[in-house]
């Protein structure tokens, strides 16, 4: 039998275990803390052999604080290029018909950190994706209630959260092209029960086969718009260049475009880091955007080889489909792969498809396995520490997070440089004569 390293953890292997670079989870949730707030959780890759993901499991992505909404003072406001502007109560929402659907959610930046060179952000590895079965009602059922005039192009989400500093309000837009589409959906419900308030509570947007920076969550207001919206997080962040560049290219964001569809994708939940020898079954799910996964092959030996993996039965057109693979596994160092294919026709590459802001990772990412009779004790890979860290670091960087942001970068004093410039426009306080000194800190601390 495979053990992984979740199943050693379940068992009081905790000694085992430290923060790896495979990502063990922490204690506690079960979950890897990129950053405990503003709230970004991670799924740790174990959890990735059932094909919905429990939502106490399930990653977490927050720009800011989250918000708790009151039921009693919410409602959905609908602005902008509609006939009859006006107001949505959770009551009026639930008369509307009911539907439910599974799909597969991923942060854009799911598996940043693997790109060379590495870049700002936070550094998700395998888990800010999960499946989960999503109930509400269509948004087009919604729009057609206010009359949509023809002239109404872009739906301007807007949720409840309140941005940090001087930071802009996490605000995005859809085409109405997308926002029509029937498996568009306003969800209240997650895996069967209301929202949590961190996957969105009362209301978030199901935007299926694309990234999650379109899924607005708290969603308390739709603006009909002619245009694109201009701000922050529509005109600098989640967009990628229209064409391959070469690693480490700077790109203008006017020359990008917004992050939409989701790349065909695997990941192998188990065996993971370690297994003893004879009968392993690798297990593991994929996912795409609209286009469905027809087929997963799988490699032992690092991507030399390749063998079609056995699919789940019953695909969903935006759920995970799970596939596994019987090897007999000997004893020694190995290099597991996994490869989905789409109806499309799209296989997902082997050398990572990098990007200036680290978005849609999907590279066949190498999982280095040990497989021996006895589990091995498994080499800790720790982050450097801020603890030493001078006083205007701790003055200037820690007033609105703790050091998780910034101790998983590895950046260059450049990149530091434009961090501390995006962090002082956000409201940190750095005076002019101190900022070489924090740049010397950060650099000589958190480097690629
Ligand atoms: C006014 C509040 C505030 C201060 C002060 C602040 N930050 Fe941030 N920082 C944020 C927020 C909010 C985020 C999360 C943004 C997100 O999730 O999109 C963040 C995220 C980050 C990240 C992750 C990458 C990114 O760009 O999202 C890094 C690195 C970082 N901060 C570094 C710093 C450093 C270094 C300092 C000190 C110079 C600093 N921060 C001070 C608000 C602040």
């Amino acid at each position: 039998m495979a053990i992984s390293r979740r199943d050693l953890f379940l068992a009081g292997g905790a000694a085992l275990i430290s923060r790896s670079s495979l990502g063990a989870a922490d204690s506690g949730s079960g979950m890897i803390t990129i950053s405990p707030s503003p709230k970004d959780l991670e799924t740790p890759v174990g959890d990735f052999v059932n094909v919905i993901t429990p939502t106490e499991h399930f990653f977490v992505r927050c720009h800011t604080m989250t918000p708790e909404v009151k039921l009693a003072d919410w409602k959905l406001e609908v602005t902008g290029l509609v006939d009859r502007p006006g107001s949505l109560t959770m009551a009026d929402l639930k008369k509307l018909p009911r539907v439910s659907m599974q799909a597969v959610l991923e942060c854009a930046g799911n598996g940043r950190s693997f790109y060379q060179p590495r870049m700002p952000g936070a550094q998700w590895k395998f888990g800010s994706v999960g499946n989960a079965v999503w109930t509400g009602v269509r948004l087009r059922d919604v729009l057609a209630k206010f009359n949509l005039k023809s002239g109404g192009k872009h739906l301007l989400f807007d949720g409840a959260d309140v941005p940090i500093g001087k930071m802009q309000d996490f605000q995005r837009t859809i085409p109405v092209e997308k926002g029509l589409d029937p498996d568009t959906i306003l969800a209240y419900e997650m895996n069967g029960k209301p929202l949590t308030a961190e996957h969105g509570f009362p209301l978030r947007v199901v935007a299926p086969g694309w990234a999650s920076d379109s899924w607005v969550k708290w969603l308390r207001k739709i603006d009909v718009l002619d245009h694109e919206f201009d701000g922050f997080w529509m005109k600098t962040a989640y967009r990628h260049p229209a064409q391959h560049v070469p690693p480490g290219t700077a790109v203008d964001p006017k020359d990008m475009v917004p992050v939409t569809d989701l790349n065909v994708k695997s990941l192998i939940a188990t065996p993971n880091e370690w297994a003893a020898p004879g009968t392993v079954t690798i297990k593991g799910v994929a996912w795409s955007n609209a286009s469905p996964v027809t087929k997963v092959d799988v490699s032992v030996d690092g991507g030399k080889t390749w063998n079609a993996a056995k699919l789940g039965a019953k695909p969903t057109k935006y759920g995970f489909r799970a596939f596994n693979h019987v090897w007999k596994a000997p004893e020694g160092s190995h290099v597991l792969m996994a490869r989905a294919t789409n109806a499309a026709g799209q296989v997902q590459p082997v050398e990572p498809e990098w990007n200036p802001n680290g978005y849609l990772y999907n590279a066949a990412q190498p999982r280095p396995i040990t497989v021996s009779k006895s589990p091995q004790a498994l080499a800790s890979v720790s982050d450097p520490s801020a603890a030493s860290a001078p006083g205007v670091y701790k003055a200037a960087c820690t007033g609105c997070h703790d050091d998780h942001f910034v101790s998983q970068q590895r950046l260059t004093r450049a990149q530091w440089d434009r961090e501390v410039t995006k962090m002082t426009g956000w409201g940190a306080e750095v005076k002019a004569e101190d900022r070489a000194a924090l740049l010397d800190y950060l650099a000589a601390t958190f480097k690629p």
